[in-house]
């Protein structure tokens, strides 16, 4: 593997996490949320911020993919829907990364007919400049530059999800 650079370390990252906690805490107060994780990017992310917040939260997840190597291939393919339903719940989608939205878009529109009471975005990073669908994200825990990133769930070709920071490959 090519050398890996830290873009944020895992203080900030935490830091950052705690933030988006308390946030979430203010806007859903006393509701019961539902995390829907985007498999499998969101697991580390989704477990940091969910440990911070004090309401009642369901763990559910949805597995989806679009990426082969640092191309993305445009086309979303839904490898594992939720079993459980949401109608009437608070969903709040957990991601790893915004990059182009189209990910976000497909998943908007696949849960649009589960009916749901409300649908969120929390993402822990986002990359404004890559977007070719403009969306409404909620809650976004940095904003960084087009940079191939991974670590804290971001794979390349499915490894390096488990470092403990943000890195990026030169
Ligand atoms: P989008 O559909 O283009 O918004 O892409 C979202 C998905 O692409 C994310 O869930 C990631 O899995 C993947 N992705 C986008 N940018 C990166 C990156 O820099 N590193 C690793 N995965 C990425
Ligand atoms: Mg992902």
């Amino acid at each position: 593997m090519e050398n890996i650079n830290v873009l944020i370390n895992k203080a900030r990252i935490e830091k950052r996490i705690d933030e988006m906690a308390k946030e979430i805490e203010k806007d859903y107060e006393g509701k019961e949320i539902v995390f829907l994780g985007i498999l499998k990017g969101s697991v580390p992310f989704m477990w940091e911020l969910s440990k911070r917040i004090k309401n009642d939260i369901i763990f559910e997840f949805i597995e989806v993919s679009s990426y082969k190597g640092t191309e993305s291939t445009g086309t979303i393919s839904l490898h594992k829907d939720i079993k459980n339903s949401i109608e009437g719940k608070d969903v709040i989608i957990v991601e790893d990364i915004v990059d182009t939205g189209k990910t976000i878009d497909f998943l908007l529109k696949h849960l649009q007919e589960k009916g749901a009471n409300s649908i969120k975005i929390a993402t822990l990073l986002s990359k404004p400049s890559r977007r070719v669908i403009e969306l409404n994200v909620d809650y976004i825990g940095f904003k960084i530059e087009d940079k191939f990133v991974v670590g804290y769930g971001l794979d390349y070709d499915q490894k390096l999800r488990n470092l403990p920071y943000i890195g990026y490959i030169e």
